[in-house]
Formats: C-alpha cells, structure tokens, sequence
C-alpha cells in the first residue's frame, strides 16, 4: 500500500476548511461533531503510525458519537423553523446520511481488522464524501 495515498486520504479529511471553520452554534449535535473531529483526528495518525488496534477503537467511538448525533436537531432546521411534515422529511434525510456514515465506519472497522489498507483507503475516501453531504445539507453554523 502506498503510504503517501494513505497519508493524502487522512489528510483530506482531518484538514478540510470545512472541518476547521468556526460558527456559533452551541447545539448538543455541535458538542458530538467536535469530539468526532478529535476523535478522527486521534483515528487518522493511529492509521498512519501502523497501530489499527487503537484505529479500531476510534472507531467504535466514533459511531457512538454518530448514533448520538442522530437522535439531535440540526440547527439548520430550527433556524429555518421547520414543523410538521417537512421536519419530519428533513429529519429523516438528515438521519439516512448518519446512517450512512455509520454503516462506513462498520466497514472500516472490517478493513482495520483484516488490514485490507486499499480499502481502508476507500472507506476513507467515503467518510471524507459523506462529512461534506451532510455539512453541505444540514449545517448552517
Ligand atoms: C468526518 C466526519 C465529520 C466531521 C469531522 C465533522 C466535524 C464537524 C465540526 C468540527 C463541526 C463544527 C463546525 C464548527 O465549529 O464550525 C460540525 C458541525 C456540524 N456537522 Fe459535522 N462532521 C462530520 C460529519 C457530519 C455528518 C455525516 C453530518 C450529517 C449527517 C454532520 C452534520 C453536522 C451539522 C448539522 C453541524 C452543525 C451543528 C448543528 O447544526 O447543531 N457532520 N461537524
């Protein structure tokens, strides 16, 4: 496996502008995404010094923090004062893409565990894709 790929993977999704910029929400979901940002972060060098152990249990943190995130409000949604059927359509969007990433990370934990690195390398890739859907969608601070 090569491991400048590896590095540029790793890279793109701890290092985005996006994952850095700062807003004023103080929402219970805004507290989860900061512990997932560190959490990545910790999980990203834990790949790239060769310790998948510890990338594994990141992960298993990590979709903790997704599994808590889902049953929180954006606050896109009440900046927008969403109600009836469009907060529950927007919801249930907003809760297909939590879905999303968590079912990315059980794969990862897969590939972490069997030390498959070019899939680990694409699960990368995937988390990178569905972090920007859902900041793109749902995150208005
Ligand atoms: C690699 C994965 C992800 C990382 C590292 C990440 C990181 C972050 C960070 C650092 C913030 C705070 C931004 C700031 O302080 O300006 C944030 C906010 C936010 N993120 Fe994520 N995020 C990830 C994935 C997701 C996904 C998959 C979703 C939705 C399905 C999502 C939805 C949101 C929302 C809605 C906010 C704004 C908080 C709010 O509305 O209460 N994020 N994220």
């Amino acid at each position: 496996m090569k491991k400048g790929l590896l590095t540029a993977a790793v890279i793109s999704i701890t290092c985005s502008s996006a994952v850095f910029a700062h807003g004023s929400c103080e929402t219970e979901l805004h507290g989860y995404m900061l512990n997932i940002k560190d959490d990545m972060r910790a999980m990203s060098s834990d790949i790239k010094s060769g310790d998948n152990q510890s990338a594994v249990k990141r992960v298993d943190s990590l979709i903790g923090y997704f599994e808590k995130s889902r049953s929180e409000t954006p606050h896109k949604f009440i900046h927008d004062d969403l109600k009836g059927a469009e907060l529950k359509s927007q919801t249930a969007e907003y809760q297909k893409v939590v879905d999303g990433m968590i079912a990315v990370l059980k794969d990862l934990e897969g590939a972490l565990q069997s030390g498959d690195s070019s899939k680990v390398r694409e699960l990368l890739g995937a988390i990178g894709e569905k972090r920007n859907l859902g900041h793109s969608s749902f995150k208005d601070c």
